[in-house]
C-alpha cells in the first residue's frame, strides 16, 4: 500500500509544532497502524532524522497509552477499536492519513504524537481507589451481587485511560472517565463506604485539571474504545448531587444504584 502521512511533529511542549509530510511506499494491509509508524521510524532513524514520538505499551488494547488523532477521530476510524488494534486493511492504497496528539487543555502536548495524561492519574488519586482493608482474598461468591450490577460495574471497569473521551469532546471534558471509574466502584458493595466522598472528590480534581464541562454532545461515548456508555455520566451526576444535597431524594429522583 502506498499512503501519504502527515505527522504532527512538536520537539517539546513550549516550541510550536507543525506537520509533516512522509511518503509510505509499502505499507501491508496486515500491519498494525503503530507497526506502520514503527517502519515510518525505521526509515527516519537510517536517515538520521529524529523519529516521530508516540506513546504505546501493550499493543493490545488494555492499557490506553496509544492515543492519537487519525484522519480527526480519536483512535482512527475503526469504532470500539484502540489506535494500536486498527489495522492498515482499514485504509485505502493512495489515502492520505493525517495523525496528530490529543488536542485538549489538560493534555500538554510532550513531543510529537505524546501528551501528559498526568490528570487522569491525579483524579484516580483523589478518590478512585476503596481504602478498606482487604485482608486475604475473600471467595468469589461471598458477597452475592445481582448480575445486573456485576455487569454494569464490569462494563464500567473496562475504561482503560485513553483519553479520547477528552480529545473527542468540543468543550475537553473528561466526564466519560470519571464517571468510568466512579460507577464501577460506586456500584458495588465494596465501594459504598466512600461513594460520596469519592465523587465528590473526583469531580473536584477534574475541575482544578482544567477538563472542560460536559453539555450531551455524545463525542465520547461514539470514539470511545471500550464503549463505555453516556449512562454512566449522569449516573455520577446523581451520585455527585447526593453528595453535596445531602440524601434528599425529593431534590434528586429516585437515582437507583
Ligand atoms: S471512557 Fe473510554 S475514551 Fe474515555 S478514557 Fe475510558 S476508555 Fe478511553
Ligand atoms: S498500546 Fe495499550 S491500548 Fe494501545
Amino acid at each position: 500500500m502506498k499512503l501519504t502521512l502527515h505527522v504532527w511533529r512538536q520537539k517539546r511542549a513550549n516550541e510550536p509544532g507543525r506537520m509533516a509530510r512522509y511518503d509510505m511506499d509499502d505499507a501491508s494491509p496486515d500491519m498494525s497502524f503503530l507497526e506502520m509508524l514503527d517502519v515510518l521510524n525505521e526509515k527516519l532513524i537510517a536517515k538520521g532524522e529524529d523519529p516521530v514520538a508516540f506513546d504505546h505499551d501493550c499493543r493490545e488494547g488494555i492499557c490506553g497509552a496509544c492515543g492519537m488523532v487519525i484522519n480527526g477521530i480519536p483512535h482512527g476510524p475503526k469504532r470500539a477499536t484502540t489506535a494500536c488494534q486498527l489495522h492498515m486493511r482499514s485504509f485505502k492504497d493512495g489515502d492520505e492519513v493525517w495523525i496528530e496528539p490529543w488536542r485538549a487543555k489538560a493534555f500538554p502536548v510532550v513531543k510529537d504524537l505524546v501528551v501528559d495524561r498526568g490528570a487522569f492519574d491525579r483524579v484516580i488519586a483523589a478518590g478512585g481507589f476503596i481504602s478498606a482493608a482487604t485482608g486475604t482474598a475473600v471467595d468469589g461468591s461471598a458477597i452475592p451481587i445481582p448480575k445486573t450490577i456485576s455487569d454494569r460495574a464490569m462494563d464500567a471497569a473496562a475504561c482503560i485511560g485513553c483519553g479520547a473521551c477528552v480529545a473527542s469532546c468540543p468543550n475537553g471534558s473528561a466526564m466519560l472517565f470519571v464517571a468510568a471509574k466512579v460507577a464501577h466502584l460506586g456500584l458495588l458493595p465494596q465501594g459504598q463506604s466512600e461513594r460520596h466522598e469519592r465523587v465528590r472528590s473526583m469531580v473536584a480534581q477534574m475541575d482544578r485539571e482544567g477538563f472542560g464541562a460536559c453539555t450531551n454532545a455524545g463525542e465520547c461515548e461514539a470514539v470511545c474504545p471500550k464503549e463505555i456508555t453516556l449512562e454512566n455520566i449522569a449516573r455520577m451526576n446523581r451520585d455527585y448531587l447526593r453528595a453535596v444535597l445531602g440524601e434528599r431524594p425529593e431534590a434528586i429522583g429516585s437515582g437507583g444504584p
